[in-house]
């Protein structure tokens, strides 16, 4: 059995303390943003998992044009889902948006959004940090939100030396917040704990010295900001080699969508070989896919080893253009999309970067064929 505590001795005082500290810090530093002084839970739903693993900076403008796209549930259950993932593109981890999507569905079919912190956590996506977050905002309920920013602060605040990552760090920290929550303002409390851990007790370097609760902070007291929060394991990093083909067909270049089970579910890639180390050219020419274009292809790598990160993955791609005299119809699942509607199609960041890429080779290509033919006039 572990000897560490869960929780460091913290008082009530203490603990009243902290929090009447975190709502006066929030009065003076709240910040105006769309989704808050609103009762809608719908928008507040949104607004939480668009921010679940998403900086409010770059969440902003996803949020208003999600909203503005589907101002209400119902509008978000009749849409289809390539809409709502062209709408989430280049944010990254989509199952966010497909979950939505169906809990909408959900949320209609059940006649209305749920008004119960336990009917709030059974929609797929949401979790007890994002149930917790709208049932205090929308509804008002004495739920404490958990999300990273706040187990650093209370970590560091109280000196907690539990690690986050394990279940009983996971219970320890629920208390813990549940403790500190108001009666009154609960909801700003909640707001102003995570707005205190993204702009003042922030992961890196935190300017300890300008902040209010510094005198009473437990890891600055000891000099050991940097210590908390603890984790118990280091995360693993799968590494993955990607090479994606573009195919420069008369009819447009081939594309597929992506399926269950792996990344990027729903969403439109080009022609995709993976293999376990950085393939040579001639592995990639080697490769089956390659067998239908017939002898006279010719293959050029236009991005080398580009790198892509993601949570617990990192990914290295190649992209390379598959030039041919002849292409066959595109077997299933790949079919053809002429250059003028692309943008219809979402694709992962990595992609879409990739085909600017070729896409701007290519112009530059014709523009210098262009100039030289123009030179050559009389
Ligand atoms: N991060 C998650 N939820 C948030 C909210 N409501 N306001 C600001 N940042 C957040």
């Amino acid at each position: 059995m572990s000897t560490t505590p869960v929780i460091p001795l913290a008082n009530h005082k203490e603990m009243h303390r902290f929090t009447q500290q975190v709502l006066l810090w929030y009065d003076d530093h709240r910040r105006d943003l769309p989704w808050r002084n609103i009762s809608d839970p719908y928008r507040i739903w949104v607004s939480e998992i668009i921010l679940q693993q998403t900086r409010v900076a770059q969440g902003y403008a996803y949020y208003q044009r999600f909203v503005e796209a589907f101002p209400t549930v119902e509008a978000l259950a009749e849409a289809p889902e390539d809409k709502v993932l062209l709408l989430w593109q280049g944010l990254g981890y989509y199952s966010r948006a497909r979950r939505l999507h169906e809990a909408a569905r959900q949320i209609v079919q059940q006649g209305g959004f749920p008004t119960t912190y336990e009917g709030i956590l059974a929609l797929p996506g949401v979790g007890a940090y994002t149930a917790a977050a709208i049932a205090s905002f929308a509804y008002h309920l004495p739920h404490a939100v958990l999300d990273g920013n706040v187990y650093r602060v209370l970590s560091r605040y109280f000196g907690v030396p539990t690690p986050i990552d394990t279940g009983t760090g996971k219970k320890a920290f629920t208390q813990l917040a549940q403790m500190l929550l108001p009666e009154k303002r609960s909801a700003d409390y909640n707001q102003g704990v995570m707005d205190f851990g993204a702009l003042q007790c922030v992961p890196q370097s935190p300017d300890c010295a300008s902040c209010p609760l510094a005198d009473a902070c437990a890891a600055y007291g000891s000099d050991a900001v940097g210590y908390f929060p603890v984790k118990s394991r280091a995360t693993k990093v799968t590494e993955r080699h990607f090479v994606y083909l573009y195919l420069p067909t008369p009819a447009g270049i081939w594309l597929q969508r992506r399926g269950a089970g792996d990344i990027w579910q729903g969403l439109y890639e080009m022609p995709l070989l993976e293999f376990d180390h950085v393939p040579s050219k001639k592995e990639v020419q080697a490769h089956p896919f390659m067998r239908q274009f017939g002898k006279n292809v010719s293959l050029t790598r236009v991005v080398k080893r580009k790198k892509h990160v993601l949570t617990h993955r990192r990914l290295w791609a190649d992209c390379y253009v598959v030039q041919s005299e002849h292409y066959p119809e595109p077997p299933e699942p790949y079919f053809c999309v002429p250059h003028s509607l692309l943008a219809d199609y979402a694709m992962p960041r990595l992609v879409q970067l990739l085909l600017d890429k070729v896409l701007q080779n290519e112009l530059q290509r014709f523009q210098e064929d262009s100039s030289y033919l123009q030179s050559e006039l009389p």
